[in-house]
């Protein structure tokens, strides 16, 4: 089953002008190729996902479950999402959330 990670850089997710972090894009795009992937988990850098009073916004969708992260403050907590899918796509699919982002994790209303 593939797994989605739906990056927002909508109307307010990566809006500088409105306090919030630059989605580094690019960055993501090129440790994305460095890490040879997509076969299995999918990048998807997206247009408004909804709950944007929690300020950059990510959205993974992983063996029917559905996880939100937002408040994204910091290039390296991009870079953990990242870490994470290198996990699920070569060695285990099921792999859990890693504890340093749970805190970021968020139920939307
Ligand atoms: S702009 Fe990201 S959730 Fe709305």
């Amino acid at each position: 089953m593939t797994t989605r990670i739906s990056v927002c850089n909508g109307c307010c997710c990566g809006r500088v002008e409105r306090g919030n972090k630059k989605v580094p894009i690019e960055d993501l795009k090129q440790m994305w190729r460095d890490n040879g992937l997509g076969q299995n988990v999918k990048l998807n850098i997206s247009t408004c996902l909804g709950p944007c009073s929690r300020n950059n916004v990510v959205l993974i969708t992983n063996q029917g479950e559905r996880i939100w992260l937002g408040g994204i403050k910091s290039d390296e907590q991009y870079k953990e999402i990242i870490d994470w899918a290198v996990v699920l796509e070569k060695e285990n699919p099921r792999a859990k959330l890693p504890e340093s982002l749970n805190s970021i994790r968020f139920t939307p209303a």
